[in-house]
């Protein structure tokens, strides 16, 4: 007999409890339209992964295929998903194995089911729009914004942030680029992030610092394969 758990990254949690199963190991099916894997340095994967409450680090992962199926579809199958699995993602982790973004998330210590099902839904997975969720979204548009304001006439809102960045000159120093490609350090972007320099605004405790060291590799990764969008 085989329960199941229905989730999606959409809607939240669905559970559909039957009957309780000794696990010897649960199993993830991934299913989802699943676009830019292929737009990720060397540095990183894009995986399912098990983790547990206490660890950045996978306990178990698997790579997504960029081949797809029928419809565009990605399918990806995870078996042996062990009970100190607290957390299923679609996520990128480092060579570590270290997680770097979380693109969807179930919790999967209250599933009962021995079968995880988990809809991404469509989904742009690429590296550059992770740093623009994860770093810029999240982090730089309060003041680097829509207004017209925005601190060093720089913004950073989704949609303009890459044309603002990559081989535009520096407002507050304009010897020097914003995003030099394959360059970190003749780019003002890594600089300015990660010492206190070169701007009368502090800025390197603008990331959280649970994340900073993996978020700063990202942008520095990104800048050294070319900075592409
Ligand atoms: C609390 C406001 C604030 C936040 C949040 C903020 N910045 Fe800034 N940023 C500024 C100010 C102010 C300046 C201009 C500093 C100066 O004149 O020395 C600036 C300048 C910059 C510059 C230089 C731009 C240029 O053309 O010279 C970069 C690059 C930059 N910020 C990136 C970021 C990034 C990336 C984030 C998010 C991780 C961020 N900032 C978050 C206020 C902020």
């Amino acid at each position: 007999m085989i329960s199941i758990v229905i989730s999606s990254c959409d809607d939240g949690r669905i559970y559909e409890k039957t009957v309780h199963i000794p696990r010897e190991g649960r199993t993830l099916k991934l299913t989802g339209k699943i676009n830019g894997i292929d737009k990720w340095t060397n540095d990183y994967n894009i995986v399912v992964a098990g983790f547990d409450d206490k660890s950045e680090y996978a306990i178990i992962s698997k790579i997504v295929s960029t081949s797809v199926g029928e419809d565009d579809n990605t399918q990806v199958i995870m078996a042996g998903i062990s009970d100190d699995v607290t957390k299923v993602e679609l996520c990128a982790i480092d060579r570590l194995r270290r997680r770097v973004v979380t693109f969807c998330s179930i919790n999967s210590s209250t599933a009962e089911a021995d079968t995880i099902r988990m809809d991404a839904g469509t989904i742009d997975v690429s590296m550059y729009h992770a740093i623009q969720t994860h770093i810029f979204t999240t982090s730089c548009i309060g003041c680097h914004g829509e207004s017209t304001e925005a601190a060093a006439q720089l913004h950073l809102t989704e949609g303009v942030s890459y044309s603002a960045l990559v081989n535009q000159p520096s407002t507050i120093n304009g010897n020097i680029l914003r995003v030099k490609t394959n360059n970190t350090q003749e780019s003002l972007l890594h600089l300015i992030l990660n010492s206190n320099d070169y701007t009368h605004h502090p800025h390197t405790d603008i990331l959280p610092a649970k994340t900073k060291t993996e978020l700063l590799e990202l942008i520095d990764s990104w800048i050294d394969d070319g900075a592409q969008q």
